[in-house]
């Protein structure tokens, strides 16, 4: 489903990926918003450099589609060193980790996106390797067992995760820089969105980047999905240049609304609404209620719908604002009395 792709940016063909990656930018300089993030950054890196050390261990948290993977590449590109990326999941067994730790040289970069998903003894191999740079690497077993200690060169290990409450304790505290990647606002999503558009080689007017910055979630992969589907409806039906009421037109046809909600959002609070009575409802329940996973709701949806004030947390359960019932037009009635 369209909408899927638009969220999560997986299943895309491998020209997009090309074209996103090539959206990226390198350099701190030219990374917009963030910028609490990029202000403390720029601070570590110059340090680090100045002391020609490897930079401390850097945890990335926040929402999906913030553009976590682009700064752990600004990052090692900042340091001039390489950078290896993987995932938690992609590392499934203790060797896996030891052949990408024995491929660093000394500053470089090892990216692990998702590290939430780490195999426990993966994660207890990482422990030795990040605070004190070496691994022990058991041989034979039993009385023929046998450690091996195995130093490494200083590295930065930049971890990436949706969830930081889901990583255990001891991974936390060995990341010495823990930032927090935060939802972009209209202003940064529209310079986002002129900058791809400028890449991409399509002539846009200010609100017609302003009306794709809006409708873009507070998320730059989304912005930039939306441009490369805006920028095809008006190939198709406009005179070259996007305009505001091209891109409205478009972004009408894939359904996503003035609030940036697509109709999954739609989906998943109508039927609070319709069949909960505005809730509060689990998250399990909505999640078979609207035939998604409860991990993609938690991750994907969830998360930009409680931003927007669209969904409440309680103790008992999420709840529907009156703020959601306005805009989907449905009559809201207090819940007090
Ligand atoms: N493309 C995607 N994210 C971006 C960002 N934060 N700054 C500039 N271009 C981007």
């Amino acid at each position: 489903m369209d909408t899927e792709r638009l969220l999560t940016g997986y299943s895309v063909s491998e020209s997009e990926e090309f074209s996103e990656l090539s959206l990226r930018p390198q350099r701190l300089g030219q990374y917009i918003g963030q910028s609490r993030v990029k202000d403390e950054l720029s601070i570590y890196i110059q340090a680090t450099k100045e002391r020609q050390e490897s930079l401390d261990h850097v945890l990335l948290y926040g929402p999906p589609g913030l553009g976590k993977t682009t700064l752990a590449m600004v990052i090692a590109n900042e340091l001039g060193v390489n950078i290896r990326t993987t995932s938690g999941p992609a590392i499934e067994r203790t060797g896996d980790l030891v052949a990408l730790l024995n491929d660093l040289n000394a500053g470089d970069v090892l990216f692990i996106d998702e590290i939430h998903r780490l195999p426990r003894q993966v994660e207890e191999m990482l422990y030795s390797a990040m605070e004190d740079f070496y691994i022990d690497i058991v041989t034979g077993q039993g009385q023929m067992a046998q450690a091996i200690h195995f130093p490494l060169p200083p590295f930065t290990l930049i971890g990436a995760t949706t969830k930081a409450g889901s990583l255990s304790a001891p991974l936390r505290d060995r990341f010495g820089i823990v930032l927090h990647m935060e939802y972009y606002d209209v202003d940064d999503l529209t310079e986002i969105v002129k900058r791809s558009a400028k890449i991409l080689n399509t002539s846009i007017a200010a609100d017609g980047a302003r009306e794709i910055g809006l409708r873009s979630r507070g998320t730059p992969r989304i912005a930039n999905r939306l441009l490369k589907r805006v920028r095809d409806y008006t190939q198709v039906y406009g005179r070259g240049e996007i305009t505001k009421d091209l891109a409205d037109k478009a972004l009408s046809l894939l359904r996503v609304d003035h609030k940036g909600l697509d109709h999954v959002d739609r989906q998943l609070l109508e039927a609070m609404i319709t069949l909960y009575q505005g809730g509060p409802v689990g998250l399990s329940t909505i999640a078979a209620n609207i035939s998604e996973e409860t991990e993609t709701i938690e991750d994907m949806y969830e998360p930009y719908l409680l931003q927007t004030g669209f969904l409440q947390r309680t103790p008992r359960g999420r709840i529907v604002t009156k703020q959601a019932y306005e805009h989907l037009g449905f009559p809201y009635s207090s819940k007090e009395n």
